[in-house]
């Protein structure tokens, strides 16, 4: 090694981000972006935001995101933290939480950059398996940690927790509980959000995505609600702009708009219903989804064969290499016209092989 690198560091594969195909046409299912576009607001407040005013830098606290956040969710300005995607915010919580040998608790399967950022903080990982149904792990309860990490609803099978689980769990860990909801808004019932619990517990964060349900993945911006002693922390961490002026304004327009990212959700919601019932009938076991994305398996059968026929096919889902996960495809909920294309084209896939 020609250079110092962290010997933690020479030792990671480093997180691999789905396919983002910079050519060609795909129907892409593959990383649960929303197929429907941001608001109209979005997109002129963007464009009034193109102007001279960029030589600026940007409010460090993205104040005006934060009490908008605050009204909007509840509590004050100072429970939020915006981050660039909440990919940011979970690496803040790394960095302020995790050091050398320190344990971080999560149910497995679940969103693996959660590996990545406690490697590169040397800590230990204690992947605990979920059962067969993706309900929480009871050995979950009672394992101690610096973080607890628990996706929810979940990725990659869509299956959403119920809120008593999570208040159950955050009186039962030693650390910090971080539920990340980059799906919630997805999940059916008005009272899923474990925001709602932060009043009552000083270890809880919970953390949202504008990636999802605000079709906002490209402008990368994610919210941290927490006890203000948890915000502080993570303050000290994270770089002074953090967002960019046009995610600060992009954000701020999308949460002025809530009708538009509720509209979208509720086709996404009959889309999914509608997938769900074609996936069974090609004979997949399908989980439950509260989620923008269905899980699909052929227990004990490798599925590389299906995602090469369909991206052969110029239709993009998600595989993933890894033991656990081989007889399963995750498929995004795509618009009714994009899902009907997928599932004309499995239906000839399935009924040749
Ligand atoms: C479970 C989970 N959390 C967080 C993220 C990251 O979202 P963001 O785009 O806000 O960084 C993803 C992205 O796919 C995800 O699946």
């Amino acid at each position: 090694m020609p250079f110092p690198l962290r010997k933690n560091i020479a030792a990671i594969a480093g997180y691999t981000p789905g396919e983002q195909p910079q050519v060609g046409e795909f129907i892409k299912l593959n990383t649960n972006e929303n197929p429907y576009p941001p608001s109209p607001r979005v997109l002129s407040a963007l464009r009034r935001a193109v102007n001279p005013s960029l030589r600026l830098y940007p409010a460090p606290l993205s104040d005006g995101l934060r009490n908008l956040a605050a009204n909007v969710y509840g509590g004050g300005a100072d429970n939020v933290l915006a981050g660039n995607g909440s990919d940011e915010l979970l690496a803040i919580l790394a960095r302020c939480l995790v050091g050398k040998g320190d344990r971080v608790v999560y149910p497995v399967p679940t969103y693996t950059l959660y590996d990545t950022l406690i490697a590169i903080q040397e800590g230990e990982k204690v992947a605990v398996e979920f059962p067969p149904d993706f309900t929480l792990p009871e050995q979950i309860f009672s394992e101690s940690g610096n973080l607890t990490i628990v996706a929810n609803p979940n990725s990659p099978s869509g299956t959403l927790v119920p809120l008593e689980q999570i208040e159950r769990l955050a009186r039962a860990v030693s650390g910090v509980l971080v539920v990340d909801e980059a799906y919630i808004d997805f999940a059916e019932g008005d009272n899923v959000s474990a925001i709602q619990l932060i009043p009552r517990h000083s270890n809880l964060v919970v953390l949202r995505s504008f990636s999802k349900a605000f079709s906002l993945a490209g402008m990368r911006v994610g919210l941290a609600f927490a006890p203000e002693e948890i915000i502080q922390a993570m303050i000290k961490i994270k770089d002074s702009y953090n967002l960019n002026s046009l995610s600060l304004v992009s954000a701020t327009a999308a949460l002025n708009d809530l009708p538009w990212m509720l509209r979208n959700v509720k086709r996404v919601q009959r889309t999914r219903k509608r997938l769900t019932q074609s996936l069974k009938k090609l004979g997949f076991t399908v989980y439950p989804s509260q989620a923008n994305f269905i899980l699909v398996r052929r227990h004990g059968e490798n599925l590389r064969g299906i995602y090469e026929e369909l991206k052969r096919r110029k239709i993009l889902v998600r595989y993933f290499d890894l033991p656990a996960l081989r007889d399963t495809l995750r498929i995004t909920v795509g618009t009714p016209q994009e899902t009907d294309a997928f599932v004309r084209e499995l239906k000839v896939i399935v009924e040749s092989m």
